[in-house]
């Protein structure tokens, strides 16, 4: 009796193992929200040895980097191409990780013959409502019970809080972002339902999508949270900018997630807006690719310090941050490699080109602290 009471006793101590700080970013932020990376087709096909265990190990959500855009999975009328989106969603149910699907309603990546009507004129409303309905109906059908949430809009907002002047808003009418909701609702009632934008902590773009999104919650439109992208540099956004933008979006009572987390460490070219527009380009020149040789440490150190500021903010408001994604897996295969300058070479990310945790890993490690658990 004696040896089993001691047996008991002992099996109710953690084991030494259980004890230890957790090694992976999915398991020292379980307590708090999913943490995601984006992966592009090479990966997701499996064609780079080691790397989907890799992003099973440290990651508890996963979003196609371009698989799902409209170009890609919907590129001729009627035509889908659902091989490499297939594989995502096997891939993350094995290793039980979300899938978010990126993304339904966009300007960038979606073919002309969408907006295209008889003769090459434009689409009339009637018509791109049937293709969206179509597209939504077909893509998130599909995925149906398996996409943990959908970025139904992405970038419907300019910086200054104005409309983006997109061939949705112009040939549709302002309704095309609730009618998008609404299609995807439909066509899987227990998908989470995102609005999606990069520089979400400009104020004024902040106040608009503030005010988009309570004129869809007075409507009745389902959305349950928003994306901020997160293409951010070195002090920038400062943490007064991001902080205000988090409570105010987490103030409409939706979910709030980071979607395309990315940290630069190269210089902005002059005479180019800052953010994340896809259509933004500047050639290279010596001077905007300093580091090619590898990251100096004091840079490196200011990556991680930034990095740390950021998720002491999201750490702290866990109760309604739900996930931080990282738009890529390691510093060789970020998209700020090539974008806005084709072709430098950027550290952007927590790994670095041969997979190694940087200083920023660990600094983004050490405020897991704050989820109990972690
Ligand atoms: C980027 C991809 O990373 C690139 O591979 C592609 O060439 C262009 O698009 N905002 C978004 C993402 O919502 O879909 C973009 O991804 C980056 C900016």
């Amino acid at each position: 009796m004696k040896t089993a009471l001691a047996a008991l006793g002992l099996a109710l101590l953690p084991s030494p193992a259980a004890a230890q700080t957790p090694d992976t970013l999915r398991d020292a932020f379980d307590q708090c929200f999913l943490v995601g990376t984006a992966l592009n087709r090479w990966f997701i096909a499996d064609e780079v040895p080691g790397l989907l265990d890799f992003v099973g190990d440290q990651f508890s959500a996963v979003t196609a980097e371009n698989a799902m855009k409209w170009g890609r999975i919907h590129p001729e009328e009627g035509q889908y191409a659902v091989a490499i989106p297939d594989r995502l969603v096997s891939f993350a149910q094995a290793n039980d990780m979300a899938v978010v699907g990126h993304t339904l309603v966009w300007h960038s990546q979606t073919p002309d013959w969408v907006f295209e009507g008889e003769g090459g004129q434009p689409a009339s409303r009637e018509l791109l409502l049937g293709r969206m309905k179509d597209h939504i109906d077909t893509v998130v059908g599909r995925y149906r019970g398996r996409v943990h949430g959908w970025d139904v809009v992405n970038e419907a907002i300019l910086d200054d809080g104005s409309w983006r002047p997109s061939k949705w808003r112009e040939q549709i009418g302002p309704d095309f972002v609730e009618q998008a909701f609404r299609f995807a609702h439909e066509a899987d009632p227990k998908a989470e339902l995102y609005y999606n934008d990069y520089n979400m902590t400009a104020p004024g773009k902040r106040d608009a999508v503030v005010a988009m999104v309570k004129d869809l919650q007075a409507k009745g439109v389902p959305i349950s949270g928003i994306g901020m992208q997160g293409h951010f540099g070195i002090g920038r956004p400062s943490m007064e900018d991001f902080t205000a933008a988090l409570d105010a979006y987490g103030s409409l009572g939706l979910k709030v997630m980071i979607t395309e987390l990315d940290v630069t460490v190269l210089p902005w070219p002059e005479n180019l807006a800052v953010g994340a527009d896809i259509s933004s380009a500047a050639e290279n020149r010596e001077e905007l690719d300093p580091y090619t040789d590898g990251l100096p440490e004091e840079v490196a150190r200011a990556q991680a310090d930034q990095y740390a500021a950021l998720f002491r903010e999201l750490v702290a408001r866990k109760d309604f941050v739900s996930r931080v994604t990282f738009w890529g897996v390691s510093d060789a295969d970020n998209w700020k490699n090539n974008f806005p300058v084709r072709g430098r070479t950027d550290h952007p990310m927590l790994f670095d080109r041969d997979l190694q945790p940087k200083p920023a890993f660990d600094a983004v490690m050490a405020e897991a602290k704050g989820c109990s658990g972690g």
